[in-house]
């Protein structure tokens, strides 16, 4: 514990689009090999394809993985892109959407490796959200025993947090991201351009996670957030950016300490134990980013109890929830019973306690010596949740 992720040159001032671009490098300690580069900024993609191109040796083949309808926006530029550096790319897609988080279309990914010949040497180019990039990089894992690859996210969740940290997944019939693998990208490149497409429920929806991180690592965001919650939601402002980039280099930092989440990382789950069995009993009525905003209150108000949270804090977070946008209380008819059972699915459950990563106070989480979660029986989660059906 108590490395840094190593931070090179912040600006580029070569032409004026340049200028707004901030970089950053994730180094992980005693693993000299694995580097990520992050680049957050607008017209990225000649820089991203020109990046591939750079790492792709002789006549190695690439593809983009992407869902339909973020091909349909950006998948022919990227094509154009990639094939002026001369790197000879294919497009994959799969249809959008959680429910498609799924071992078959990992499976039909996989085909498409294969029958566009990709070897050991190719590349994959994750073109998407979370959705995208937890598929596209559990591929980039499993094809060939591993191959390098890069996410360019395209929605507010994966530009602040899913993108970075290497972590990928698929859904089984038995619980979330249950079949996945750490893969680090070699590269991230946020093209905050692409956010101009994003539904605003989904823009909304991934504004969650940067609640999450500042709630967990920084109170001054969680102030700034605060003090201008509806300027996040304008795709082009600054605030929105800077808040992103905020919550990119914080992930960075604690995956360069802790890539394996053996513990600090624990920290970024804040808001997704209950999220996670509220997003599945919900059966797609709520999106990730909106059962962890409501996860995020309730795991707060549990931190009342547990961690000696102020309960002004949690008068805080919703009221930052709400004026985003975001739900607070979970959707009407959740059965109690079938959220308990699925608490029980947790990774992280074991003899019928859970383990939550709980705020101390805003921008403060609690450990405990080496513990960066706290168990908590489920009788005990239910008992205080009942109450808030
Ligand atoms: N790997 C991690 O560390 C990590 C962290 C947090 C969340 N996640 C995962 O991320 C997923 C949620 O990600 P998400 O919210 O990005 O969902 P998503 O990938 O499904 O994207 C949301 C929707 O918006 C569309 N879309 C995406 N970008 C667009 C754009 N620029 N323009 C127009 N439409 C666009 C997609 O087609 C999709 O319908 C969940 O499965 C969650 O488990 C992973």
């Amino acid at each position: 514990v108590g490395f840094v992720a190593e931070e090179s040159a912040l600006t580029d001032g070569n032409c004026t689009r340049d200028s707004s671009v901030e970089k950053f490098e994730i180094v992980f300690p005693g693993l000299p090999h694995k580097h990520c580069f992050v680049q957050y900024g607008r017209g990225l993609f000649e820089r991203a394809a020109e990046f591939a191109s750079s790492l792709v040796s002789g006549r190695a083949r690439a593809v983009i993985v992407s869902d339909e309808t973020i091909a349909s926006y950006y998948g022919e530029r990227l094509l154009s892109n990639l094939n002026k550096c001369n790197l000879s790319t294919e497009l994959i897609i799969f249809p959008p959407g959680e429910s498609n988080k799924t071992w078959e279309t990992l499976g039909a990914v996989l085909r498409g490796l294969v029958e566009a010949k990709v070897g050991r040497d190719g590349f994959l180019i994750a073109l998407g959200g979370g959705v995208t990039g937890d598929i596209g990089g559990l591929a980039a894992a499993l094809h060939c025993r591993g191959i390098d690859w890069m996410q360019l996210p395209t929605t507010t969740l994966a530009m602040a947090d899913s993108a970075l940290g290497g972590k990928t997944a698929v859904n089984l019939a038995g619980g979330k991201n249950l079949a996945g693998a750490f893969h680090q990208p070699a590269a991230v490149f946020a093209d905050l351009d692409t956010l101009a497409t994003l539904p605003l429920r989904h823009f909304r929806a991934g504004l969650a996670e940067v609640v999450k991180t500042a709630v967990m690592l920084d109170g001054e965001l969680f102030s700034q957030l605060e003090s201008s919650p509806l300027e996040l939601l304008e795709q082009d402002n600054s605030r929105l950016e800077r808040a992103l980039l905020a919550c990119a280099r914080l992930k960075a930092g604690v995956v360069t300490r802790d890539e394996r989440e053996a513990g600090e990382r624990a920290l970024l789950n804040a808001g997704h134990t209950i999220g996670h069995a509220l997003e599945a009993a919900a059966s797609g009525l709520l999106l990730h980013g909106e059962a962890v905003a409501v996860g995020l209150v309730l795991e707060c108000r549990l931190a009342e109890w547990i961690t000696g949270f102020p309960p002004a804090g949690t008068q805080r977070m919703i009221n930052l929830l709400q004026a985003i946008g975001l739900p607070t209380i979970p959707p009407e008819g959740i059965d109690a019973g079938r959220l308990a059972g699925l608490l029980g699915l947790d990774k992280k459950a074991r003899r019928g306690m859970v383990r939550f990563a709980l705020p101390a106070d805003i921008g403060k989480p609690h450990v405990s010596g080496r513990e960066y979660t706290s168990p908590v029986e489920i009788d005990k989660v239910m008992s205080l949740l009942g109450r808030m059906f």
